[in-house]
């Protein structure tokens, strides 16, 4: 067994890392206040292939493995988690959905352009009536031979005002259940799709979040992914990638405010000492390291699994779950070593600890991952 990472990642983790301090970190803060999604950064992201990390490059993609991508996620994710939900949201669900499960013509068309950036992508399954409770979709597909008629509402979309690209999930039998659901490509230009407006968000406020509504889209049927009522399986097994995108972006989280705090508490002194020789802060500070190191551990373990084509169903519900448990009791504690500092916008620890929160709800709330963890067990 070899824990190291190869030549390779580490030049990968490199210049994600610097990219996060030098163009992310300067303007991090006001993206965050004002809610301003990082349209120009997302351009410099496409253009180091970070918008198609596993994509193979014959559809433009950077060719990387999942142990790469989860590299680019922590250190994204260390600085600005709104910049690293839309490069996780674009390359675990979008691409990874169409270059496992679409057409050839449905990659040419649709995953080039989203590989490279040109395009971005959304994945649309959640509503108000299903979120977790994913198999009851009201939006409706209606097949009318060689197309289908969409109407419904999807809500919590990420990327859903910024996206080109949606990948949305209907039913179009309800008496067949989970087998009656179908997902579509439907372009953002096309008659009846409209885009709602924006939530104002605790956290990750420099991500796109809408609700999107549809009223009678017409959408060919070539646009359909997979065979029909393949759409809940696609989902699901496109959602176990994209857990191990965001176990990763938690991590990041949790990374950067283990940083800050170390930093901060080897220069603040209190009682005539740095507060870490403080024994009660240098043992937060050993609790955040190993548990940090675990969660890392359950990354690269689920992002292997994936790589070397095992199933990864459980390790990425594990890894989400310790990840983002993780990441939401070490901002906590970021935050208490920073004292009053922690409490306000110029140390950072306070956004992380708020985009923290999130990683515990999208992708499958921490309670829907122990129903699929449990359920795994219970069946061996
Ligand atoms: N792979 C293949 N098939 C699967 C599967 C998987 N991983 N998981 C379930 N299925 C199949 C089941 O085998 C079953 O098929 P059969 O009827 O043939 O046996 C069918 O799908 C229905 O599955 P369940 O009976 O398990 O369905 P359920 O109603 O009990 O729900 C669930 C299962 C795991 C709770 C699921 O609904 C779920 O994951 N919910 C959470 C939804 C979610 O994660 N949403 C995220 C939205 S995207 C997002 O959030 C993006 C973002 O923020 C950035
Ligand atoms: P509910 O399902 O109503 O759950 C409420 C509470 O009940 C939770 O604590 C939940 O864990 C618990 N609960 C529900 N059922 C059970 C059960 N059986 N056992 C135990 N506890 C249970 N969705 C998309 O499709 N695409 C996106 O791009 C996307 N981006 C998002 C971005 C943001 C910022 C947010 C907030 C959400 C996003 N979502 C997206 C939606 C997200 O996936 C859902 O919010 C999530 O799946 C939970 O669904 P819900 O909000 O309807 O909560």
């Amino acid at each position: 067994m070899n824990f190291d990472l190869t030549e390779e990642h580490e030049m990968i983790r490199d210049a994600a890392r610097d990219f996060a301090q030098n163009e992310l970190l300067p303007g991090v803060i006001e993206r965050d206040d004002n809610q301003h999604f990082p349209d120009k950064l997302v351009k410099k992201m496409a253009a180091l292939g970070f918008m198609g990390v596993m994509v193979d490059p014959k559809y433009g993609g950077s060719g990387m493995d999942t142990i790469s991508y989860v590299l680019i996620m922590e250190e994204l994710s260390k600085i600005d988690a709104s910049a690293s939900v839309i490069v996780s949201v674009n390359n675990s669900l979008v691409c990874y959905g169409l270059e496992a499960y679409g057409t050839e013509k449905q990659k040419q068309n649709y995953l080039t352009k989203l590989a490279t950036g040109e395009c971005i992508g959304a994945f649309c399954l959640s509503e108000p009536e299903a979120g977790s409770d994913a198999t009851s979709q009201k939006t409706t597909a209606i097949d009318k031979g060689d197309h289908y008629i969409i109407n419904g509402t999807k809500n919590w979309i990420t990327n859903g005002g910024r996206a080109d690209i949606y990948l949305v999930i209907a039913q179009t039998d309800k008496d067949k259940g989970s087998h009656g659901i179908n997902a579509f490509i439907i372009e953002k230009n096309m008659e009846g799709f409209h885009v709602g407006p924006k939530e104002n968000k605790l956290g990750i406020r420099g991500s796109d979040t809408h609700t999107l509504q549809f009223n009678d889209v017409k959408v060919p049927k070539e646009n359909r992914i997979g065979d029909d009522g393949f759409g809940f399986r696609f989902a699901m097994k496109t959602l176990s990638g994209g857990r191990i995108g965001i176990a990763a972006q938690a991590l990041g989280i949790a990374q950067g405010a283990y940083e800050l705090a170390l930093k901060y508490s080897n220069q603040r002194k209190a009682f005539g000492k740095e507060i870490s020789k403080h024994q009660a802060i240098a043992f937060k500070l050993a609790d955040m390291y190993t548990e940090i190191s675990a969660a890392r551990h359950l990354v690269i373990k689920s992002a292997w699994d994936k790589d070397q084509g095992n199933n990864y169903d459980v390790s990425s519900a594990v890894a989400k779950l310790f990840a983002s448990k993780v990441a939401m009791e070490h901002t906590v504690e970021a935050v208490q070593i920073h004292g009053g500092n922690g409490f306000v916008k110029d140390y950072h620890v306070e956004r992380l600890m708020r985009d923290a929160k999130i990683t515990q709800i999208y992708e499958g709330t921490s309670e829907i991952q122990k129903i699929v963890i449990s359920r795994s067990i219970l069946r061996a």
